[in-house]
C-alpha cells in the first residue's frame, strides 16, 4: 500500500504546486483544504491528521492575509502558531516527520545582507510575529522538523504580485511600484520542489534535511524590479503593458510594514542538500509562459 505524504493546505499557491509533483515510488501525495481540517481548532486539526496515519506532513496553509493580520491577531495566530503547536506534538508522539513553511518577515528587514538561518529574529508585523512564534513552537514539540522560510512567493494562480501587475497593466498606463525594498521572488512551483525533495529525506530518516533552512529565488530585486521583468515579458504575449514609476515605501503605506531587506541567503540548502534556487528572472519568464502561452 502506498504511503501517504499529506499536505495540509490545497488551494494556496504552494499547495497547488505541491499536488502536480511526482512524489517518489511508494508514496501518494494527497492535499487537504480547510473544508477537510480547519486550522482555527488546532486540536481537532491535529487529532484528523493523526488518524490518517500519514508518513510525513507538510503544512502549506497559512494565515497569509499581511495586513488584514494587524486587525485580527487571534486568527494568525491561531493558524500560525497554535495549529502548527498542536499538528508538530501529534508528529513527535507518532514519529511522523513535519515540514513546515515559514517566511522572510521573520526577521526585522534592517540588516544590510541577506539573512541566514541563524540571524536573530526580530518581526515587525503581526504576521511575522505569529509566523516567528510557529517557528518558536515546531522547534520546541521535538519532531523531526524542517522548517522552510521563503521570500515573495508568486504562481500562475492564486493571489500574488505577479498577477497583479498584470491586472494593473490592462487599466493604467503608469505603476507606482516601491523601490527600496529587496527582496528575492520565488516561484511557488520551485518552492514546492525544493519542500518536496526536504520531505522526502526527512521521511526516509535523513537528518541533514531537519532544522531551519533558507529557499528563495536566486538574485535580487525590488518590486520595481520585479514588476519590470514582469511586464517586459508582456509584447511577447501580445498584451497590454504599462510603465514603472519607482516609488519609495513611505509613498505607499500599508497597514504592516514591509522589511526593507527580505533577501534571504540559500547557501546552507545549497550545501548541505543540494538544492539550488534557480534565478528569479527565469522562474518569472517560465510562470508567465505557464499563465499566458
Ligand atoms: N505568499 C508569499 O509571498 C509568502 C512569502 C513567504 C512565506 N510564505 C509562506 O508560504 C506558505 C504558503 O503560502 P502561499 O503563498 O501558498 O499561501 P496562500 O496562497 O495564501 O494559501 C494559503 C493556504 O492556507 C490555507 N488556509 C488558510 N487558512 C486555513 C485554515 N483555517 N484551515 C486550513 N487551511 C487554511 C488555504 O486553504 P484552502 O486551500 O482551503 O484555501 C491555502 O491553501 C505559508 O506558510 C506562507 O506563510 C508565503
Amino acid at each position: 500500500m502506498s504511503r501517504r505524504l499529506l499536505i495540509v493546505g490545497r488551494s494556496g499557491q504552494v499547495a497547488t504546486e505541491l499536488q502536480k509533483l511526482t512524489p517518489p515510488p511508494g508514496f501518494v501525495l494527497e492535499a487537504w483544504g480547510r473544508d477537510r481540517v480547519d486550522l482555527c481548532d488546532p486540536h481537532m486539526a491535529a487529532k484528523l491528521i493523526a488518524s490518517h496515519e500519514p508518513a510525513v506532513v507538510i503544512n502549506a496553509a497559512a494565515y497569509t492575509m499581511v495586513d488584514r493580520a494587524e486587525t485580527e491577531p487571534s486568527a494568525a495566530f491561531v493558524i500560525n502558531r497554535d495549529s502548527p503547536a498542536a499538528i508538530s506534538r501529534m508528529c513527535e508522539s507518532r514519529g511522523i516527520p513535519y515540514v513546515h513553511i515559514s517566511t522572510d518577515y521573520v526577521f526585522d528587514g534592517d540588516k544590510p545582507a541577506p539573512y541566514v538561518e541563524t540571524d536573530r529574529r526580530n518581526p515587525k508585523t503581526v504576521y511575522g510575529r505569529s509566523k516567528s512564534e510557529g517557528e518558536d513552537v515546531v522547534i520546541a514539540s521535538g519532531a523531526s522538523a524542517a522548517i522552510i522560510r521563503t521570500s515573495w512567493v508568486y504562481a500562475a494562480h492564486g493571489a500574488n504580485f505577479l498577477r497583479t501587475m498584470l491586472r494593473l497593466a490592462e487599466s493604467h498606463d503608469e505603476l507606482r511600484i516601491v523601490a527600496d525594498q529587496m527582496g528575492r521572488p520565488t516561484w511557488a512551483k520551485d518552492i514546492a520542489g525544493a519542500v518536496l525533495d526536504v520531505a522526502v529525506r526527512a521521511q526516509a530518516g535523513d537528518r541533514d534535511a531537519l532544522g531551519v533552512f533558507h529557499y528563495s529565488g536566486a538574485g535580487d530585486a525590488s518590486w520595481a524590479d520585479f514588476a519590470h521583468t514582469i511586464l517586459a515579458n508582456t509584447s511577447r504575449f501580445n498584451i497590454k503593458t504599462a510603465r514603472i514609476r519607482r516609488i519609495t515605501t513611505a509613498e505607499y503605506p500599508t497597514a504592516a510594514r514591509r522589511p526593507a531587506n527580505s533577501r534571504l541567503d540559500t547557501t546552507k540548502i545549497e550545501q548541505r542538500l543540494g538544492i539550488i534556487p534557480r534565478d528569479w528572472r527565469e522562474g518569472c519568464q517560465l510562470c508567465l509562459s505557464e499563465l499566458l502561452d
